[in-house]
């Protein structure tokens, strides 16, 4: 059976950067379903359908297709309808329609197949909100990343401005609390650490410290 491992944390905690590093040591390969709930909000917004629950949203999810795919680099490109939207939805705009629309009892039903079956075939490092808990509770390893807010928003506006994008440190922190609350309040797969998962808590450690720590506890689990 293929190891997985369950990379739970809220928004900018630096799951993504750090999971990829990980991923790549350990031959692994780095799963991002935050992209899948990005890519149905952007399906969701070029069509006009408010990312709150409806029989529009419902309608959406039966018109479209969601896949996972990996360059020769390793990198996951994301498919909507067959189309590479992998940049498409890193903007601040699609991370406040992907909290909203994952917030969708439908939309999580959607992509739950989807993220499971990639960990069928393949060891993974599955990076999201509810991995150790709803979507793979099977998982050898459960870890749950986090920072304090401030140090995730700075490194958030820190990673747009090198983008070239005009951003504001204060709406990043006023984006990252909304998204914290949105995530953790919701009914559905609310974002929460799994009982049996090991916290590790970023806020002091620089990302090559985070990235080791993540590679040790992993090893030490599987
Ligand atoms: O990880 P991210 O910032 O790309 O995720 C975008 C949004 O999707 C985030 O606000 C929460 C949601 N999400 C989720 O509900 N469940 C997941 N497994 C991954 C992301």
């Amino acid at each position: 059976m293929p190891i997985a491992v369950a990379l739970d944390g809220p928004a900018g905690a630096g799951k993504s950067t750090i999971a990829k590093r990980a991923a790549k040591a350990l031959d692994f390969i780095y799963v991002d379903t935050g992209a899948l709930y990005r890519t149905i909000g952007l399906a969701a917004s070029r069509k006009g359908v408010e990312p709150v629950p409806s029989p529009e949203v419902e309608q959406l999810l039966k018109e479209i297709t969601v896949d996972l795919t990996f360059n020769e680099k390793g990198e996951q490109i994301v498919l909507l309808n067959g189309e590479d939207v992998s940049g498409l939805i890193r903007t601040p705009e699609a991370s406040m329609t992907a909290s909203k629309i994952s917030a969708v009892p439908a939309v999580r039903e959607f992509l739950l197949e989807l993220q499971r079956s990639m960990a069928r075939t393949h060891n993974v490092i599955m990076d999201g909100r509810d991995i150790g808990t709803v979507v793979l509770p099977d998982a050898q390893v459960k870890i749950f990343l986090t920072a304090a807010p401030e140090a995730r928003a700075g490194r958030r506006y820190k990673e747009l401005i090198e983008k070239g994008m005009d951003v504001k440190y204060e709406d990043i922190l006023k984006d990252v609390i909304e998204r914290d609350s949105n995530d953790a309040n919701r009914a559905i797969a609310p974002l929460k650490p799994a009982a049996d998962s090991i916290l590790v808590d970023t806020t002091e450690l620089d990302f090559e410290q985070s990235v080791d720590k993540i590679i040790t506890v992993i090893k030490e689990n599987i």
